[in-house]
């Protein structure tokens, strides 16, 4: 897992002109959350909170969830070194598409932000008694894969598939859900979508509990998910 650090420009933090990346507003783990249009820029990302509830899962083992959140720390680190960095640039820095310091610190942002949201909404939605979600979320899965089981079925399937994650995500454009997949923090996104469930699949999420089996991890990943807290992103992103 790629988290280079850009060395020499961490002492160069300038946070007066860090990105005005107004569209993160309400995104899941970034501080200052609010309507889009209005909000000040985000200054700083941080971590969410760490609920107890992560500890005390059944198959995922509590090694696996305090290993797994230095990760997640480190791309809220990563992400604001890089946010840092990328601010301190100079107006003629490099800027060259095989190798320079703005090629590299824009690709690695897209690495360790996406990293950072990827895990947020990961650590938000368990901790939880697994089930299946209710009301109009529950109606929405069915309208777009046949039923519960079809959908969930799929969205194993794609982690098995997938080389880093697989995502439940409702299309605005197609105004319906998909699942989806990624090698990476940062494949293959998909604009103007958002991200309800998200599977971490890299063997870190899973090894030290079930070593190669991954479709074990992803039943326990299922049993333990929090639908209370995939509705309430839903609602927030006012997909139903
Ligand atoms: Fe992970």
């Amino acid at each position: 897992m790629s988290q280079t650090a850009p060395e020499g420009f961490a002492e160069a933090l300038n946070r007066r002109d860090f990105l005005r990346l107004a569209g993160l507003a309400g995104t899941a783990g970034l501080v200052g959350a609010a309507a889009p249009a209005a909000a000040a820029p985000v200054t700083e990302l941080q971590a969410i909170p760490f609920k107890d509830s992560l500890t005390r899962m059944e198959g995922i083992s509590e090694t696996t969830v305090r290993e797994h959140w230095k990760l997640y720390q480190g791309y809220v680190t990563k992400t604001n070194e890089l946010r840092a960095a990328l601010a301190a640039l100079p107006p003629d820095a490099p800027a060259n598409a095989t190798y320079s310091p703005v090629r590299e610190l824009k690709v690695e942002l897209t690495f360790a932000l996406n990293g950072a949201k990827n895990h947020a909404i990961y650590f938000d939605h368990l901790g939880g008694r697994g089930g299946r979600p209710s009301g109009a979320l529950l109606r929405l899965i069915e309208r777009d894969f046949g039923s519960y089981e079809q959908w969930q079925n799929d969205l194993q399937r794609s982690g098995l598939a997938a080389r880093g994650w697989a995502w439940l995500v409702y299309d605005m454009d197609l105004q319906r859900l998909l699942n989806v997949v990624g090698d990476s923090q940062n494949t293959y996104p998909i604009w103007n979508a958002v991200p309800l469930v998200a599977l971490d699949v890299y063997e870190h999420a899973y090894w030290l509990d079930y070593q190669t089996n991954r479709a074990n991890y992803i039943q326990a990943f299922f049993a333990n998910l929090d639908w209370d807290a995939v509705q309430a992103r839903a609602e927030r992103f006012r997909v139903v």
